[in-house]
């Protein structure tokens, strides 16, 4: 039976720490694909100061109790209270340790939700993370309550000759009639949420890791057999992680081995169970001919970032799910500070900022805008979202720029020293920065508190006879739901004034708040900042490296964006200016799209971005990101209200047009000269080069000649990257042609037998621009090919229609919106999260124009009359019509 909505609200006011305290978990595990038997002993005490008759309260949900013993004697029905989603004992003993014995059966193979519990291609997996462990068995399911685990796992021996769980192995051997076992103890006291446990038929690659102390950690990456080459990669990513986090952090990992294992059913990315982290495939598994560039770095990331919660999120864990940001936002903070480290630090951050930008900003200006550290929730699972993730590595990455570097690592180290083995809180975290630097964060801590996009609006004048430059800044924050007024918020921004000749003005004399280093400190609503000595009329950069998540309105005129986008030594300042050249263009052309007027573009912004295209000095990959111009989706959030998807796609198809035209020659010359040279290496450099020969195949295919060059390029391609590329030019702009019809058909029957090569296909064809592709969206639906019952494949099709194609999508009729709805309602009862998270898509459904906004509602409406909705999907529904 689903969990549906009971309508209870968890609020952070209410925590209060567990009466009993649990000492030690004992887990035997009897495998069968139907029917799995647990036998768990828990060894708790009361704690101190709480009341004789206090029951001990357990979670359960969808379980079987089998038997129930208290210090191994049967518990009479008298001493207990079972309800579906509880269960209750009471009359327990004082202060003395006890033993409960719980037994519990499960059915792995219907478990469709992918939480507790689950088989995925003949393996048995676990996904626990937030609260899928009271699906395994009646626990205390909460984050604060840890301890070390041993688990038993019997199993038959020739369908799971592999049985894993967390921690360090204690032993195996031959159980009984074609079974074995395996035993496993994990020393550090872990909550729930990071058990795991694994078992079936996998190949695994190997390899060791020695750490700063000298100890030699085995390193062991599962993953179905034949798919061992494609471990490589993961391999190395996670040795680098390792060595990265000792000479960054000063974190050694603590275990004698280290597993990922890789499935093919996953909800999520990965998950960073002790010593076990269990991945989303796609996250593991790549070689030149399947893997393009961005899965590369995506698979960088992400082993990186599962392995940094080792420290942070498992040693140094969560008090309750409030504080996720304290694990979520610091380790994408470390995972970015990684990439940034492996590759390019300015790429890194654009793609980042682009990230944010459109992922982040997007939600924080919408009905399900909360804040980083949030004070009330229905659903957990609804919580894991870009604003407690991408929002809270900003803010961290707002301490380290306030701080400074050394002020950082003092704090981290502060906070390592005092909370380990704990679970914490976001106070906890701040404090040791505070304590760690003799600072006051009080103002700061807003971040955490406040949601909703900062808008700041700066304007300067410079005053030839005092040789003074005066900024005025105000800040303001949205109203978002539940808080209509706020704060004024420490907003750090990094700043240069750049001079005539393009030098910047070095440390410039300013007053009006504080000023470290290249950073202003905007604190008050509104400030003014005097920078005396200027010789000339500056120009300002402003937010460089993007400082703070804010929204910046500087009306800056075209002169000194093309002066910033020449002249900044900050690359993403460069960048960012290109942007805010680019945008007015995009703007008006949406407009005029809109009117039927003609479409022009602004000659200069044209010749800057093509003098950028073609700048030798700069790295390719920035060059590309250059290229890429703000989204369809970067175009509305900026219009804000009364959106027509079509109007923008038509405005900016043009002005790529323009582009292309004027820039023809050097779209030639990059396509036939970015070639990395010799056999394919996945490293940025090299990925470098191809994204900036695809962007220039991409433009191209606006000049006469484009579908030949782009089927040619198809079949040269002798990558992963350069394949994908050519067939989305091919797919995107010429969705009709013979030619592309013909390198589809060449690409899936290539690959019918690669599901992640096959996720690709699906999702390009789902994104072809325009509202015809709703119907072939259908048809592909029912495709031999198509696994409804698979989450990387129904985000591929129907996630990537939702969330990445706009004119798709937003169809005039509304149809778009219907086919998201019959979707979430009929993945709703076998998976919740997935069709929560498909349901997200229609988070900014009131920016849209009139009529698209009453074809969404009605289509939510629809969602919302569906009797038994999941707690998950209720939730969010409620949220966005409210
Ligand atoms: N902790 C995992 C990670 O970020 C993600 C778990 C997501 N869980 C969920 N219920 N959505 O590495
Ligand atoms: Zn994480």
């Amino acid at each position: 039976m689903l969990r549906t909505d009971t309508g209870q609200i968890v609020h952070l006011a209410d925590y209060r720490p567990t009466d009993f305290v649990l000492e030690r978990v004992d887990l035997t595990f009897e495998l069968d694909p139907q029917a799995t038997r647990l036998e768990s002993r828990l060894i708790f005490h009361r704690r101190e100061g709480v009341d004789a008759s206090a029951p001990l309260v357990l979670d359960g949900d969808e379980l079987v109790l089998t038997e129930l013993r208290l210090d191994q004697n049967e518990m009479p029905a008298s001493q207990y209270d079972l309800s579906p989603d509880q269960l209750v004992i009471r009359d327990l003993p004082g202060s003395e340790p006890f033993e409960v014995t719980v037994i519990t059966t499960i059915n792995p193979e219907a478990n469709t939700q992918l939480m507790g519990l689950y088989r995925t291609n003949g393996v048995y997996c676990t996904q626990c993370e937030a609260e899928g462990f009271r699906r395994i068995t009646y626990f205390p399911d909460r984050p604060d309550v840890l301890a070390p685990y041993t688990v038993t796992i019997i199993a038959d021996k020739a369908a799971n000759p592999v049985l894993l769980s967390n921690g360090n192995f204690l032993g195996g051997g031959n159980y009984d009639e074609g079974r074995h076992f395996a035993a496993w103890f994990d020393p550090f006291p872990k909550p729930s949420y990071l058990f795991a446990l694994v078992a079936g038929d996998l190949g695994v690659v190997e390899d060791t890791f020695v750490t700063m102390s000298e100890r030699e950690v085995a390193l062991k990456i599962y993953v179905e057999h034949g798919k061992e080459d494609r471990a490589a990669y993961a391999m190395d990513a996670l040795k680098r992680s390792m060595k990265w986090d000792e000479e960054v952090f000063g974190r050694e990992y603590d275990l004698n081995i280290f597993m990922i294992v890789a499935v093919s059913d996953f909800n999520m990315g990965a998950m960073e169970n002790k010593g076990l982290n269990v991945f989303n495939d796609k996250y593991v598994l790549a070689d030149p001919e399947t893997a393009t560039d961005q899965d590369y770095a995506n698979i960088e990331a992400i082993i990186a970032h599962e392995y940094f919660h080792n420290w942070t999120g498992n040693r140094i864990t969560c008090r309750d799910w409030f504080q996720l940001c304290l694990k979520e936002g610091l380790t994408v903070y470390r995972d970015h500070e990684f990439s940034a480290d492996q590759r390019s630090r300015a790429v890194k951050r654009i793609a980042e900022v682009r990230h944010l930008k459109a992922e982040q900003f997007q939600e924080d200006g919408g009905p399900l805008a909360h804040p980083v550290r949030p004070t009330a929730y229905r659903e957990i699972n609804n919580f894991y979202t870009t604003t407690v993730y991408e929002k809270g590595s900003e803010v961290t990455r707002m301490i380290a720029t306030i701080l400074g570097k050394d002020g950082f690592k003092k704090g981290m180290d502060l906070y390592f020293e005092r909370h380990d083995g704990e679970a914490a809180t976001v106070e906890d975290f701040v404090k040791s920065f505070e304590d760690a630097n003799s600072v006051d964060l009080k103002q700061f801590s807003l971040w955490y508190h406040q949601a909703g996009t900062p808008l700041v609006t700066a304007s300067g004048i410079y005053d030839a006879v005092a040789k003074t430059f005066t900024l005025s800044l105000e800040q303001m924050i949205p109203a978002t739901p539940g808080q209509s007024t706020k704060q004024p918020m420490h907003i750090p921004l990094s700043y240069a004034l750049i001079q005539d000749n393009g030098a910047l003005l070095d440390a410039p004399k300013v007053s009006g708040g504080q000023v470290t280093a290249d950073v202003l400190h905007l604190t008050e609503k509104a400030q003014v900042f005097v920078f005396e000595n200027v010789p000339t009329r500056p120009v300002l950069s402003l937010n460089r490296g993007f400082s703070a998540p804010i929204n910046l309105d500087f009306k800056q005129s075209t002169e000194d964006l093309v002066r910033i986008a020449r002249h900044d030594t900050d690359l993403f300042a460069r960048w960012q200016a290109l942007t805010d050249l680019a945008l007015p263009n995009l703007l008006q052309a949406a407009k005029d799209a809109r009117e039927g007027k003609a479409i022009t573009c602004n000659p200069v912004f044209i010749s800057t971005l093509l003098e950028a295209a073609a700048d030798e000095a700069l790295e390719p990959a920035f060059r590309a990101q250059a290229l890429a111009l703000p989204s369809e989706a970067d175009i509305a959030r900026e219009l804000g209200s009364n959106i027509d998807p079509d109007a923008i796609h038509k405005g900016r198809q043009a002005i790529l047009k323009a582009i292309a035209e004027s820039g023809q020659s050097v779209f030639e010359n990059l396509f036939n000269t970015m070639k990395p040279e010799g056999a394919f290496s996945p490293d940025a450099a090299s990925a470098g080069k191809r994204a900036l020969r695809n962007s220039a195949l991409g433009y191209l295919a606006y000049v006469t000649g484009g579908t030949e060059r782009a089927a040619k390029a198809f079949a040269d391609a002798d990558n992963m990257t350069d394949m994908v590329q050519a067939l989305t030019v091919l797919a995107h702009r010429f969705p009709e042609d013979a030619a592309t019809a013909e390198a589809l058909a060449t690409f899936v029957k290539r690959f019918e037998n690669n599901p992640l090569v096959l996720d690709k296909w699906f999702a390009l064809q789902a994104t072809i621009p325009g509202g015809d592709t709703l119907n072939r969206v259908n048809a592909l639906m029912e495709h031999p090919l198509y696994v409804a019952t698979n989450p990387n494949r129904v985000r591929s099709l129907v996630g990537s229609l939702a969330f990445a194609n706009p004119t798709a999508f937003n169809r005039a009729d509304g149809e778009g919106y219907r086919l998201l709805g019959a979707q979430v309602t009929q993945i709703d009862p076998r998976n919740p999260q997935l069709a929560a998270r498909l349901l997200t898509a229609m988070r900014s459904w009131r920016a849209l124009d009139a009529s698209r906004a009453d074809h969404a509602r009605a289509a939510l409406l629809e969602i919302d009359r569906t009797s038994k909705l999941s707690t998950d999907v209720r939730d969010l529904i409620e949220r966005m019509l409210k």
